[in-house]
């Protein structure tokens, strides 16, 4: 790797890297310091950032990278034969490795960049879909998928005859494991699932549903976009076929993300978008393909963001992304046992097994009132039905709002939090006595 290349992609110089050498319970207001956004006030009061699960804050590492990028390294990939186009080539293709890394895949080409999970998910649809599936099949979601793991399959239903089945949630906002081992059988060609709902929280048992699915010859699809920032991922441990993120909800960039997909299904998968750099030859009678992941990357991707991303994954890597996970959690009971002492709050998604996400309602208070006056006190969260209308239909709500958590947030964020929500009880009225 020459000297650029390194350089360009090193977040050492991250004033976090030295807090983050650091063993133990990491220290979220030290981290807090790397992300510049966080010193900004907000409405005149301090910035109480709980939006992390629509996107989490960038460290100053990332901010750079993707302005070194563009001040020492910019150039069209996979094209050029000087020297610059090269060196971008290499930035990119590190990037791609770290993602392997980031997911323990075992090979750097079963990633393919993506705009986000969205497309990632999308790419399976309507290249592994169209192929592979037929009018009877079978493909098992679950009721807490986000909206953009149910709408592709949809679309594809219509175009194949597919059909959709559902598994069921508890009250509490788990999966009923018996009615989905109930709706495998050998129809069943795809199940695609979330692994931690953004809107309940709940971290769902992936691996013992991939073993289930490939019992009967499924293939599994793991949305991961809630999952990747809070806690290590391991695609050959889980045994899952296709393994979808976004970068901006790990601490990356917009508009950049991956696809794990086993390197035998992406060399079987027809292209998806045509354009440049997915072909091998083309003439107007005939094109052939590219192998993966390039088959799959029509046009110039996001190569700022993927370098982006590489720094991204680097810096949640040096702090640990176990002790990342240790840190949510605690702040997660932290908080769930203040919000349990609100009168008039309802918890929805009270699942054994959760990651960083309260989602709640309150008493006389709609969500989005609620959203309006917690930003009127510096403290961002997101209320409605946060793209995934079957779950609040399910709680026979209108919506939710939901804290979401990162790595940078700490019990005074918690404390504001309840505090605004005092505040928003009071101007309607008081709490239910
Ligand atoms: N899916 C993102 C969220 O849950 C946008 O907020």
């Amino acid at each position: 790797m020459n000297a650029l290349a390194t350089a360009a992609s090193t977040p050492a110089a991250s004033a976090g890297a030295a807090a983050a050498a650091a063993r133990g319970p990491l220290v979220a207001a030290d981290l807090a310091r790397d992300f510049p956004i966080l010193s900004r006030p907000v409405r005149g009061k301090r910035l109480v950032y709980l939006d992390n699960g629509a996107t989490t804050q960038k460290p100053e590492a990332v901010i750079e990278a993707e302005r070194r990028f563009y001040r020492e390294s910019n150039a069209n990939i996979h094209r050029g034969v000087h020297w610059l186009s090269q060196h971008a080539t290499d930035l990119y293709e590190q990037a791609r490795e770290r993602v392997q890394r980031l997911l323990n895949a075992a090979r750097a080409d079963e990633i393919v960049f993506t705009r986000g999970t969205t497309e990632a998910i999308n790419l399976v649809a309507y290249s592994w879909g169209r192929a592979n599936l037929k009018a009877g099949d079978e493909i098992v979601l679950t009721g807490m998928e986000h909206h953009s793991n149910i709408v592709p399959w949809q679309l594809i239903c219509e175009q194949t005859g597919a059909v959709l089945k559902v598994v069921p949630l508890t009250d509490r906002g788990e999966l009923q494991l018996d009615a989905y081992e109930a709706l495998l059988g050998p129809r069943t060609r795809l199940v695609s699932v979330v692994h931690v709902s953004n809107a309940l929280g709940t971290v769902n048992p992936v691996a013992r549903m991939i073993e289930r699915a490939h019992a009967v010859g499924a293939k599994v699809l793991v949305d991961g976009a809630q999952a990747v920032a809070h806690q290590g991922v391991d695609v050959q441990a889980l045994g899952c076929d296709f393994y979808a993120f976004s970068g901006h909800k790990l601490y990356g960039p917009t508009g950049i993300g991956a696809l794990y997909g086993r390197r035998e299904l992406l060399a079987a998968m027809p292209p998806w978008q045509g354009g440049g750099d997915m072909i091998r030859t083309v003439s107007f009678e005939r094109s052939t393909w590219a192998d993966a992941p390039q088959r799959f990357e029509a046009g110039t991707p996001n190569i700022a963001g993927a370098v982006g991303l590489g720094v991204a994954i680097d810096y949640v890597t040096a702090i640990g992304l176990d002790r990342i996970a240790e840190h949510e959690h605690r702040l997660l009971a932290h908080a769930t046992e203040a919000a349990q002492r609100i009168p008039g709050l309802r918890l929805i998604g009270t699942a054994a097994h959760k990651a960083g996400i309260l989602s709640f309602v309150v008493d006389g208070i709609h969500p989005h009132d609620l959203g309006t006056i917690l930003d009127a006190e510096g403290v961002a969260i997101r209320a409605g039905h946060h793209c995934a209308m079957p779950v609040m239909t399910r709680f026979g709500i209108p919506g939710t709002a939901r804290a979401s958590f990162a790595l940078y947030n700490d019990e005074n964020d918690v404390a504001a939090l309840v505090a605004a929500i005092a505040r928003a009880q009071q101007m309607f009225g008081g709490p239910p006595r």
